[in-house]
Parts: structure tokens; sequence; C-alpha cells
């Protein structure tokens, strides 16, 4: 029998295959066929800053409207402790799933300001959340904002967080440093117990007819699991935390290449939009029997055995393939 489990977070997992941040988490009937499919955890939808502020503004907007009304409406009025918004629904989902699965459950939490909605980390973890995630999603469009500002803006976010939780905290973050390993290791220095590589940035797109922009959500393609895979694989052994890969994990190969490389676990989104919760079990059973052809025990002895720190030409992870790839390139004719 092959062992499958993995440590991420400090938890002690029973595979390496964690569903992602989706609608399909943030679904009771759909998160339990994922755990009835194998997964070993699930990471909940984001609570969105923004989501937050605009609710905020709403509520603000009822209630100073409904003053300027009569007498009576006033006793309409919502009283924010009675009411039924984002936060509120997003801790009774986590609530019931807690109440309902064994699995551990990753709360996550999305922003990019200092502006308290980091706070709510300490009500998810009352709610029971396992671990938190916080996916700072910054498109850093500012020329005049450097990239040691950028970096700050992270640190500054995890800091605060850190301050209300004491459950592990891992950080999503985009492949867009000028030094993806050194912003990895200041995260571990200021108190992350891991990071997820990479988060995808949806890209705007242009409508020629009516030259509007607008933002499109395209499903991910396995060819991105590649940028995963090597980051995974540069950093594996001259950092201590966590490592999760996401991005293009749609077939067992990537992700078996991504262990090999280092990683703890594999999140996966897009392929189980496509193909359902129950391709978690297929993967699973592709994976055990991989594992077994290559004669492994366990997870544990496979994983990073391919890392940076393990190959015999280490150079390949880095520039020096990058000569050969080009040349190697014949142009037919
Ligand atoms: C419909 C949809 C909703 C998503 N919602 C979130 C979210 O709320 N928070 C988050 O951090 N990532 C979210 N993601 C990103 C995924 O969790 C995942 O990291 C990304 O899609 C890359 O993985 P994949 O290639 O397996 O899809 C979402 C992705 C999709 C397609």
């Amino acid at each position: 029998m092959i062992d499958l489990s993995t440590q991420y977070l400090g938890l002690k997992l029973k595979n390496p295959l964690v569903p992602s941040s989706s609608p399909l988490t943030g679904n009771l009937d759909d998160a339990k066929r994922l755990e009835d499919a194998g997964a070993a955890a699930i990471v909940l939808p984001s609570l969105f800053e923004e989501s937050l502020h605009y609710e905020q503004k709403q509520l603000e907007k009822y209630v100073y409207s409904q003053a300027l009304g009569n007498y009576e409406a006033e006793s309409f009025h919502p009283v924010p402790a009675d009411y039924n918004g984002e936060l509120d629904q997003y801790l009774e989902h986590l609530l019931q799933l807690k109440a309902s699965m064994e699995i551990p459950v990753i709360a996550s939490l999305n922003g990019v300001t200092d502006s308290g909605w980091i706070n709510y980390g300490r009500e998810m973890m009352q709610a029971g959340a396992d671990a938190l995630e916080l996916n700072v999603y910054y498109v850093a469009a500012d020329p005049e904002e450097t990239g040691e500002l950028v970096e700050h803006r992270y640190v500054h976010l995890l800091n605060q967080l850190r301050s209300h939780v004491t459950i592990p905290v891992t950080m999503k973050l985009s492949s867009q440093f000028s030094s993806v390993g050194n912003m990895v290791k200041k995260l571990q220095l200021f108190g992350a117990d891991g990071v997820v590589l990479f988060n995808r940035f949806y890209q705007p797109d242009i409508d020629l007819e009516t030259l509007s922009i607008s933002p499109q959500l395209e499903l991910s393609s396995a060819s991105e699991s590649l940028l995963r895979i090597r980051w995974i694989a540069l950093i594996r052994s001259r950092v201590e935390l966590s490592l999760a890969a996401t991005g293009g994990f749609h077939d067992v190969d990537s992700i078996i290449k991504a262990l090999l490389a280092g990683a703890d676990v594999v999140y996966l989104c897009s392929v189980l939009l496509e193909k359902g919760p129950a391709y978690c079990a297929e993967l699973l059973t592709q994976l055990e029997h991989w594992l077994n052809e290559h004669e492994y025990e366990s997870v544990q002895q496979m994983k990073g055995s391919v890392s940076q720190a393990c190959v015999i030409n280490p150079a390949v992870y880095e520039h020096s393939n990058y000569v050969d790839v080009i040349k190697s390139f014949h142009l037919k004719r």
C-alpha cells in the first residue's frame, strides 16, 4: 500500500490533491462530492475586500436614504449585526462545511489595501478554518510605485493577518516579482507558513467593434503548469515553508512533475470545473499507479527528488538551456 500522505501548512493531509478556490468549494454539495472523491483538503472561494466595501457602501446608502424618509421606516433599518452580508454568509458556509466534512478547510481572503478587511481572518479562524490563504491579486499599474513598495504591501498585509490569527497562513502569489525566490524568503521571514505559486491574472481584452474593454475569465490550459513546476524546483531547497502548485494542473503527469519538483500539494481548479469533482478520484488512482510502477513507497519519498538541488545538471532550471532551446527549433520548409 502506497502512502500518499503529505504535510501542508503543518496539516497532515491524506494525499497531495487540494481543490482550490472556485465555485465548487463554495457550494456545500460539491464540496462534499470533492471529499467523497478523495480530496485531501479544500480551499474556499475568497472573501473579497472589494465586495465588502461595496456592500458597506450600499448599506450606508440604504440606511441614509431611509433616514431621509418617514419616521416609521426607520424601524426597518437593517442593523449591521443582523445583516446577513457576505461575511455572515461566508462564515455560515464555513461552519456548515466544518460540521459535515472531515478534511481540513482553508478559508481565503482577497484584498490589497490596509483598511480593516483583513481582521475578518480572525472570524474565519473562530468559525473553524484550519488555515488561511491570503490572495493579494495586485497589478502594480502605477509606474511611480517601486518594486520595493509592492513587496512591502504583501509583507504588511501578511503581518497584519498574522497579528489576528494563530492558525497557519499561506500566501497566493503571482509570478510577477523581480525575484520570486527572494519574495518567498521574505514572506517566510515574516511568518508565512506557505506560498501558493502562482495566481493567474485574468487579462482584459479589447472588443474591436465596440472598443470597450472587458475582463475575460478563461480556464487555464495545461501548458501553464510548467512555469509553476520550474519555480517550485528552483526554490524547494532554499526555503522551509510549504509549497502549493496552482495553475494548469489538468492531468496526473503534471501533478507528478510538481511533486518531483518539490510541491507539497497540487491545487486543482479548472480541471474539476470541466470534468466534475469525481475526477479527483481518477487522478488519485493514476497517481498511486505511477508511484507503484516507479517503485516509490510514498509521496514523501518522491517529493523534491527532481528539484534543482537534486538534479545532476541544476543549471537546466535556470538560464543555460536557453540557447539550446532556441537553437533546437528547426523551421519546416
Ligand atoms: C471560476 C473561478 C473562480 C475562482 N475564484 C477564486 C477565488 O475566489 N480566490 C482565489 O484565490 N482564486 C480563485 N480562482 C483561482 C483558482 O483557485 C486557481 O488558483 C486558478 O484557476 C489556477 O488553477 P487552475 O489552472 O487549476 O484553474 C478561481 C478560478 C476560477 C476559474
